[in-house]
């Protein structure tokens, strides 16, 4: 596990926009094309912002997101929403490299359908492997739409799950499962923020199944937060 602590959100949003066109100029180079799932929530807003401004060639990416409500694209709760107004429409990116979750679909159609897709489109032997997946952290040591306690954060096959009683509304989601995060050749979880202090700290701490953030652990896991996300730690940056 790497850790980033940097001063500010702004200056975490611009490590991780970094970190993501390194590792997508890295998997391009390799193998011709790169997957990217981005997370939801309001933090990586800015950083996706970052990655419009700062990449001008989108060929060979592919563009994913780790979790989605199970709303219509056009809510204002959908994270593709989120994802097409902070990158997406400052892009020149081919239809058929944009792979949204179908949460309108409902949480077991749009599971089976998303996960079929992603068989389908990301190579890997048993596990399709992302390049980078990158994730979000609730207060609660939520991640993606694992929540404390709930049964996802244990599903070991499927790649793909759905919730019905997310505590954090809407309670209807899909969302990526850890054996497809840990299969990743990256996660990022980027935060910001005093109110995720306490549940960073758990991250830190060690893996814990009461913190399901905190078993990204499992995979090749970049931690990028500012200074009031990491509480006592000194600043990297
Ligand atoms: C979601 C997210 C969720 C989010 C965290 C942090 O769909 O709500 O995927 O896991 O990443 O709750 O949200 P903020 O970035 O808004 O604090």
């Amino acid at each position: 596990m790497r850790v980033t602590t940097v001063r500010d959100a702004e200056a975490a949003a611009v490590r991780a926009a970094d970190v993501v066109n390194v590792m997508l100029d890295e998997a391009l180079g390799a193998r011709g094309v790169a997957h990217l799932a981005l997370a939801g929530g309001s933090t990586p807003k800015r950083c996706h912002e970052l990655l419009a401004e700062r990449r001008a060639d989108w060929s060979g990416v592919h563009l994913w997101e780790s979790d989605e409500r199970c709303v219509p694209p056009d809510d204002d709760e959908s994270n593709w929403k989120m994802i097409e107004a902070s990158l997406i429409s400052r892009i020149a990116i081919a239809e058929d490299q944009l792979h949204r979750m179908p949460g309108e679909l409902g949480p077991d159609e749009g599971a089976d359908a998303h996960e079929a897709e992603l068989r389908r489109v990301v190579e890997g032997d048993d596990v399709p492997v992302f390049d980078i997946v990158m994730c979000g952290l609730g207060e609660d040591g939520h991640t993606m739409s694992l929540f404390p306690g709930h049964p996802q954060v244990h599903e070991r096959s499927r790649l793909v799950v759905g919730v019905r009683d997310s505590p954090k509304p809407p309670p209807e989601r899909l969302s990526f499962t850890l054996p497809l995060v840990h299969a990743a050749r990256r996660t990022i979880l980027l935060t910001a923020g005093a109110s995720k202090a306490d549940a960073l700290g758990a991250v830190l701490d060690r893996e814990d199944e009461r913190v399901p953030a905190s078993l990204l652990r499992g995979g090749r896991l970049e931690v990028i937060a500012d200074d009031a996300a990491a509480g006592s730690r000194m600043s990297d940056e």
